[in-house]
């Protein structure tokens, strides 16, 4: 990533006390977000074990329930099946993960990178969604502000962040795209590791 792009890449810093306000709100949360679960859950086979990070109403949970081992997890968990847990703070669950999984998370966070290094060192693969940036205009940049995000990659930059930690991406799904973003899902799995289905 260039120093510039870096650059663009701000983070606001603050603490999450304003996401905890938002997040707590229910009507904060979208119903079309499900068909992006929808289309998550396609990736994850059954018998996976699954940390999900960044519950919320519980959209993709819903799609596994029954066929995966999973655990969810949430800044502001909105039921008791969901343990307390700041991604940015807080020290992941204890045990490993087939998956990781967090869609519409990475772009709430202040520190992304730090968030990412921790989730790859528990886990063989993320299975995230994110609204890449086209090109990281100020009125680009004004607009994601808005939207609370506080972040600006392009799928390109997650790839080199995952890369130079032994990761690669394995599978991309569009999902939707506004002109401030693309929005895709996107599967990485740890270089190290084949695609062999591991738990046969
Ligand atoms: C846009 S909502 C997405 C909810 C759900 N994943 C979905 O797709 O419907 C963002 C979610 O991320 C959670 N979140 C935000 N910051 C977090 C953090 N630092 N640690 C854990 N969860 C966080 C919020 O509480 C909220 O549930």
């Amino acid at each position: 990533m260039s120093e510039d792009k870096r650059a663009a890449t701000k983070v606001k810093c603050s603490n999450s006390g304003g996401d905890r306000h938002r997040w707590g709100d229910r009507d904060e949360y979208r119903d079309f977000w499900a068909s992006r679960a929808e289309l998550a859950a396609t990736l994850v086979p059954d018998r996976a074990s699954i940390l999900e990070i960044g519950v919320g109403l519980g959209a993709f949970r819903a799609l596994v329930a029954g066929r995966c081992d999973y655990l969810g997890a949430d800044l502001v968990p909105l039921d008791e099946a969901t343990a307390p847990l700041d991604v940015e703070l807080d020290p992941l669950p204890s045990g490993t993960f087939d998956f990781v999984v967090m869609l519409g998370v990475l772009e709430y966070l202040h520190a992304p990178e730090a968030a990412l290094a921790k989730i790859f060192a528990t886990c063989q693969r993320v299975l995230l969604s994110y609204c890449a940036v086209r090109e990281t205009q100020a009125e680009v940049v004004a607009i994601r502000r808005e939207r609370g995000w506080l972040n600006d990659y392009s799928r390109a930059d997650l790839i080199e962040i995952a890369e130079r930690r032994g990761w690669r991406l394995q599978q991309a799904l569009p999902y939707n795209e506004a002109p401030d973003f693309v929005q895709s899902i996107l599967l990485f799995e740890c270089a190290s590791q084949g695609l062999d289905d591991r738990r046969t």
